[in-house]
């Protein structure tokens, strides 16, 4: 059935009422070989004609329907109600290629609205003549392909801003630290994650490193174990830095804090031409845009281009919880700041680890929201492009 005379009536992303299914997951389901459980539930086997395997000419049509509901404005991230997006109904069904797919829609959609949203911010910045800028300017797109929906991280916690939690009071247990409202800013569970990149960025003593966001203090551990010529600690949250002050770190030979937000730090560093080995970033309650701000502006200034210990350049990283709720979400953020990072002049190779089940360990209990959901983490290193 050809769909376009469908398309030209009507829009791309209804959905049916009983399932939430949007074109997008119908097209990605009719091509699954499924039992009866695996789409729908057992109650929606339609008179025993489920398929028993994938042909090659189901997914080639199924691929070409995705590609040209994608043309005519279908929303990548739309939920059905199973609580998945047409990419996680093909990650669950095992179909690979409709999943890539859905993945590259996702980037593409986010560099749009981030690009849309910096074209905004010009806008209202009175760069643009007023007259200049009308409706006829901004692209045909559908506001729904906008938002960056499903993609709460540590970083970008949706009910939790940069002020309310810097004012916020934190609680220091064992194994996490939490703000006022339950949510986890940092959890022991990372260690591995913080252990592995310290040793990626310090690969030898002697070296330069800067630190933002202290937390528990784990990766500023590992770095102190690595023995670095010197060490800068940038954080912001008074009830940090009085953790900091009784653990003594004032007083570590090296060891350099600096009281405040990034943001306000880091100009006094470039400033005074000061310049690291390595770097890392992981703070809380802050947006992609604040990360891309901090790389695209700062870590150019601030990182050696003849650093590393042997001349081959100073590395950076990040904590990349960007989406980390939805695998789909994280894989769709690991393309947009890999492209992000390279506009800025880095490129970055990925490390897998994996991460056991946090929620057969218990680890969220007493933590109001999982900022985590996957058992593999993506550890990022940056470098200077050659
Ligand atoms: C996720 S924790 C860092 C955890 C750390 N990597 C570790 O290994 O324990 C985030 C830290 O960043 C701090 N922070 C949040 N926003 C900040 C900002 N704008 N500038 C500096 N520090 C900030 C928080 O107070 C918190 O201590």
């Amino acid at each position: 059935m050809d769909l376009r005379p469908l398309l030209r009536q009507a829009s791309a992303s209804v959905q049916d009422p009983e399932t939430g299914f949007t074109p997008l997951h119908a097209a990605i389901a009719a091509c699954s070989p499924e039992d009866e459980d695996t789409v729908d539930g057992p109650n929606q086997r339609q008179n025993g004609q489920l398929k028993e395997e994938t042909t090659s000419d189901d997914l080639e049509a199924a691929v070409k329907t995705v590609k040209l509901l994608l043309q005519n404005g279908a929303i990548w991230n739309d939920l059905d109600n199973n609580n998945e997006t047409p990419g996680c109904l093909a990650h669950r069904l095992g179909l690979k290629e409709l999943y890539e797919l859905m993945v590259d829609a996702g980037v593409r959609a986010e560099l749009l609205l981030s690009r849309l949203d910096e074209y905004e911010q010009l806008e209202n910045s009175g760069e643009e003549d007023d007259e200049d800028v009308t409706d006829r300017d901004e692209p045909d797109i559908p506001e729904a392909n906008l938002e960056t929906k499903g993609v709460p991280t540590e970083q970008m916690n949706v009910d939790v801003n940069s002020e309310g939690y810097l004012r916020s009071e934190l609680t220091f247990q064992d194994d996490k630290l939490l703000d006022a409202d339950a949510n986890g800013v940092m959890m022991a569970w990372e260690a591995d994650i913080m252990k592995r990149t310290a040793d990626l960025l310090l690969p030898k003593p002697g070296l330069r490193v800067l630190n933002v966001g202290h937390g528990l203090g784990i990766i500023d551990t590992y770095f102190q174990s690595l023995s670095p010529q010197s060490h800068h600690i940038i954080e912001a949250h008074p009830a940090v830095l009085a953790k900091l002050r009784r653990g003594g770190w004032y007083e570590k030979l090296g060891v350099v804090i600096h009281e405040g937000r990034w943001q306000d730090v880091l100009p006094k560093l470039v400033q005074e031409n000061l310049v690291f080995d390595a770097i890392y970033f992981d703070t809380f309650a802050e947006d992609y845009k604040a990360l891309r701000e901090f790389f695209s502006e700062y870590v150019i200034g601030l990182l050696d281009p003849q650093g590393g210990g042997d001349g081959s350049g100073g590395r950076w990283g990040f904590f990349n919880g960007l989406g980390a709720d939805r695998r789909i979400c994280y894989d769709v953020y690991a393309k947009v700041v890999e492209l992000d990072l390279s506009e800025a002049g880095f490129d970055t190779e990925w490390e897998e680890i994996t991460v056991p089940d946090l929620d057969k360990s218990g680890e969220w209990e007493g933590v109001r929201r999982k900022y985590w959901v996957l058992n593999k983490y993506k550890l990022p290193i940056c470098r200077f492009l050659d």
